[in-house]
């Protein structure tokens, strides 16, 4: 689609434009164009990329449906899509809330997938499905844009998916799963809980009825018994004396398990800082990443840009960007990560022989690009 503001630089108008020409019109993203193994859609992906729309639609609407902009008309089909993905699946979901409730063990056949086709079946088995942090966002995401859009009374499908999913992640959250890199699927991930604490909250807010406290409180004590450093900072895992980029989940803006200048995630983000950022600003996702070489992601660098124009710190947020910015290429596609640095450089090859060249473009990066942007400008 033709993406054309005044206002706008060529990259804010191409990022608009990657993300609208990649949804289609069930409303579901795929997460990269061109390669295969991306081909799909994914909640997480596509909760940030709904939330970034959101926002950008309030700031610099694009004209299209008679009271609606492009932006907010794309989130919309997002949300439709994970509501109808949610709710078809009701009745698995609930097997495996009886079957938590019951103490029994888990069936991964009766839970939700982490990536879609984009008709809506799932991606082929040989992926690590089983991820608790993608619906969780998806119901922070949905927050925004019920707010901004002012959708209330939520519609039907909405209430019974919001409800669903909440009280799927109440049930289970105490499993082992995938993190969002869809690694270590036996371990509990600190950034998993704080997401599932987000949505839980999410829940609430977009149905009063619904009361989660109890389980909120425990993930809370959880986190704070087993989910922290002996340097005092978030752990990538329970156990575990390492950091990853993923734990800026814990300050998701409005409904996170911290506030962004809260000590212990001041904490958390200055070890990133010393353990992950790369020089030049993009950030790694942990010290024992081999995927592509474990390289600097702009996603990631993005996302702590994000982070540093909610403490005031907008100088800090402009030279990522600027960094982000300078690694588009020609056409201005943003990749997943860059290969300047990378903490395991034997690794990248191997990976480009199986999954093709690093992802590029990523919407979620285009997501992230977008709400730097709109965050440096208000
Ligand atoms: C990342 C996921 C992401 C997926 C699609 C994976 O490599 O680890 O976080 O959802 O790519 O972008």
């Amino acid at each position: 689609m033709a993406v054309k503001s005044p206002g706008l630089t060529p990259l804010h108008e191409h990022s608009l434009k990657v993300i609208l020409d990649n949804q289609n019109e069930g409303g579901g993203y795929l997460a990269c164009p061109v390669m295969p193994d991306y081909q799909f859609s994914w909640f997480r992906d596509g909760a940030f990329i709904a939330y970034a729309l959101t926002v950008d639609g309030t700031l610099n609407p694009i004209p299209h449906a008679v009271g609606r902009n492009a932006q907010w008309d794309s989130a919309d089909r997002f949300h439709r899509w994970c509501a109808r993905m949610i709710n078809s699946r009701a009745a698995a979901i609930e097997r495996t809330i009886a079957r938590a409730a019951n103490g029994e063990p888990l069936v991964l056949a009766d839970t939700l997938n982490a990536r879609y086709q984009l008709h809506g079946d799932p991606g082929p088995d040989d992926w690590p499905e089983f991820q608790l942090d993608g619906p969780a966002i998806w119901l922070w995401s949905l927050t925004k844009y019920v707010d901004v859009c002012r959708v209330r009374p939520l519609p039907l499908e909405w209430e019974q998916a919001v409800e669903l999913t909440a009280r799927y992640l109440a049930a289970i959250w105490q499993s082992p799963c995938n993190d969002c890199w869809e690694e270590r699927g036996t371990e509990v991930h600190v950034s998993t809980l704080a997401a599932i604490f987000a949505g839980l909250n999410a829940a609430e807010y977009l149905v009063p009825r619904l009361n989660f406290s109890a389980v909120k409180d425990a993930i809370q004590k959880f986190i704070f018994a087993q989910g922290i450093t002996p340097g005092y900072e978030l752990a990538k895992a329970v156990g575990l004396d390492m950091v990853d980029a993923n734990l800026l989940l814990a300050a998701l803006p409005d409904f996170g398990l911290l506030k962004p200048d809260d000590p212990l995630m001041q904490r958390t983000i200055a070890r990133i800082e010393r353990d992950l950022l790369a020089q030049g600003h993009g950030v790694h996702r942990h010290r024992a990443d081999t995927y592509y070489g474990g390289g600097a992601w702009v996603l990631l660098g993005l996302w702590l840009a994000w982070y540093y124009t909610q403490i005031g710190q907008p100088e800090r947020a402009q030279e990522i960007l600027g960094w982000a910015e300078a690694h588009a290429d020609a056409d201005g596609n943003l990749p997943e990560q860059v290969k300047d640095v990378m903490f395991a450089p034997d690794f990248y090859e191997p990976w480009v022989q199986k999954r093709g060249e690093i992802a590029q473009p990523l919407l979620w990066t285009h997501a992230k690009y977008l709400l730097v942007r709109n965050a440096l400008a208000t």
